[in-house]
């Protein structure tokens, strides 16, 4: 595979490469480029953080699972890439200097290409924008204070730059769903890489070979969200932090979640196409789509069909998916919005649900008129809460009937005990979420982050 990009402003155009080839270890083990780190490997701590800009502006990922065909037509700047030509220092690393904001030589330049990305485009949440940036071992505040003090300072002209001009793109980077569905069902064996976030761990977590496969990124009619009077709609390749943008008004606690989704350089790979089509029974997305009643739209060669999305998840690793066909996109009704998300996991940022809760309730005069609950973790697949929502539907609004549904959680779930919490807390955390959006229906806000003595 041939492909093309910029890196550090300078055009690379690479011939016959390995299409599940790293960035991180082309960059460190062809070009010498040793500035970026590799730390976990896995997406996890923010080492290996470069800045990938396209036609969307710029955005800092970690170059450790992002396999090199998905930068085609791209620009990547490293850390040895932040200074100017001249050697003129980036502002955040002249703000890192002078207020003394350091981490150790591995975290370091992830932390800056993070504030190099977030500098570019104008972010100034700096706490979500370094919570992918994991170690907090030496000096965090003035990492922060180093964030702050560089936003007075304008974007150096060397860090703009410019999607690439490319002459041919390679068939297994298809530019549109068309293109998708003609080289997926002629090659119904390969692997599709959308995001990368998952696939990129088999690769470099369990040494899998993957040829052939087929990268969705160049798909762009696959990254449309519509929003109109009947339906939101988010196509397969929309990333995590566009989504949680388009959700911030119309559904704010989704959005909230989508916030604690792994990291700003995860949700700029992972999509929400391979969050479901993974078939993972831990996945953030499924049980707030399935709360919001949503629809999966698949697609092979011309065939299109659209199922409720709580059947496409048959059993643990197992789902309606033909050989061929690919998730073209998700949608749901527009509503009024009732839903409430609740992530529980050890870590409050940058972490995998222990357990997940999404929560629909209408109620209509004091009476539970329509009930959707979902859950991710409780089973070996994303799960409504059929009991439960029976439970509640037709009953009056009050505690009382919420401590009469409390039972029926046990009915609809049978959880596991894992590294990441026991079937006794599942099953108690559950019950004590629905209590939870008893509660703050009634005007009893919690904050999870809150601690008292
Ligand atoms: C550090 C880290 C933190 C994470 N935190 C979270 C988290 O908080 N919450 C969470 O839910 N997940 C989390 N994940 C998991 C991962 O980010 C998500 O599952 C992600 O949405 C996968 O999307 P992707 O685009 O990267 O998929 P990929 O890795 O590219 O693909 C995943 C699977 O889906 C298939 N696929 C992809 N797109 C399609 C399509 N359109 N049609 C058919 N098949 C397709 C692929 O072939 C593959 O089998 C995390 C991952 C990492 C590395
Ligand atoms: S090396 Fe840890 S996120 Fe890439
Ligand atoms: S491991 Fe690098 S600062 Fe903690």
């Amino acid at each position: 595979m041939n492909i093309t990009f910029l890196l550090n402003g300078e055009t690379v155009e690479l011939e016959d490469i390995d299409p599940t080839a790293t960035l991180l270890d082309w960059l460190r083990e062809d070009r010498g480029l040793t500035g970026t780190k590799e730390g976990c490997n896995e997406g996890d701590c923010g080492a290996c953080t470069v800045m990938v800009s396209d036609e969307d502006g710029a955005k800092a990922v970690n170059s450790c699972i992002m396999f090199l065909p998905q930068l085609h037509g791209k620009a990547v700047r490293t850390v040895e890439g932040a200074s100017g030509p001249d050697g003129d220092a980036h502002p955040v690393q002249k703000t890192m200097v002078d207020l003394h904001g350091s981490q150790c030589g591995f975290c370091t330049p992830g932390f800056v290409m993070s504030m190099v990305a977030s500098h570019t485009n104008g972010a100034t949440d700096h706490d979500t924008q370094l919570a992918g940036n994991l170690c907090r071992c030496t000096g965090y505040a003035p990492i922060i204070r180093a964030a702050e003090a560089a936003e007075a300072h304008p974007v150096p002209v060397w860090v703009k730059d410019k999607p690439v001009s490319i002459q041919s793109t390679p068939a297994r980077l298809p530019g549109s769903s068309d293109e998708l569905a003609k080289i997926y069902s002629e090659n119904p064996d390969a692997t599709l890489v959308a995001g990368a976030t998952d696939v990129g761990l088999w690769v470099t977590k369990q040494l899998r070979d993957l040829d052939p496969v087929i990268f969705l990124n160049r798909c762009e009619d696959l990254k449309e969200i519509t929003i109109n009077d009947e339906e939101i709609r988010f196509g397969a390749m929309v990333d995590m932090n566009r989504m949680g943008d388009a959700l911030a008004d119309l559904h704010p606690s989704y959005a909230e979640m989508v916030r604690r989704y792994a990291s700003v350089q995860v949700r700029n790979a992972a999509t929400v196409g391979g969050n479901i089509a993974n078939g993972s029974p831990i996945g953030d997305n499924p049980p707030a789509l399935i709360a919001l009643g949503a629809t999966l739209h698949l697609r092979k060669g011309d065939a299109r069909r659209s199922i409720l999305l709580e059947e496409f998840f048959i059993d643990y690793g197992k789902q309606d998916r033909a050989p061929g066909e690919f998730v073209e996109a998700v949608s749901f009704p527009r509503q009024a919005d009732r839903l409430k998300c609740y992530k529980l996991s050890k870590r409050f940022d940058q972490d995998i649900s222990a357990v997940c809760g999404c929560f629909n309730i209408t109620v209509t005069n004091g009476t539970v008129e329509q009930v959707r609950v979902a859950f991710g973790g409780m089973a070996g697949t994303p799960k409504r809460a059929t009991a439960v929502e029976a439970a509640l539907t037709g009953q009056p609004w009050t505690r009382e009937t919420i401590n009469a549904a409390l039972p029926a959680f046990a009915e609809d779930y049978a959880p596991m005990t894992d590294m990441r919490a026991s079937a006794t807390y599942r099953l108690e955390t559950a019950k004590a979420m629905l209590v939870r959006y008893y509660n703050e229906d009634q005007g009893k806000l919690s904050n999870v982050l809150e601690v008292s003595a």
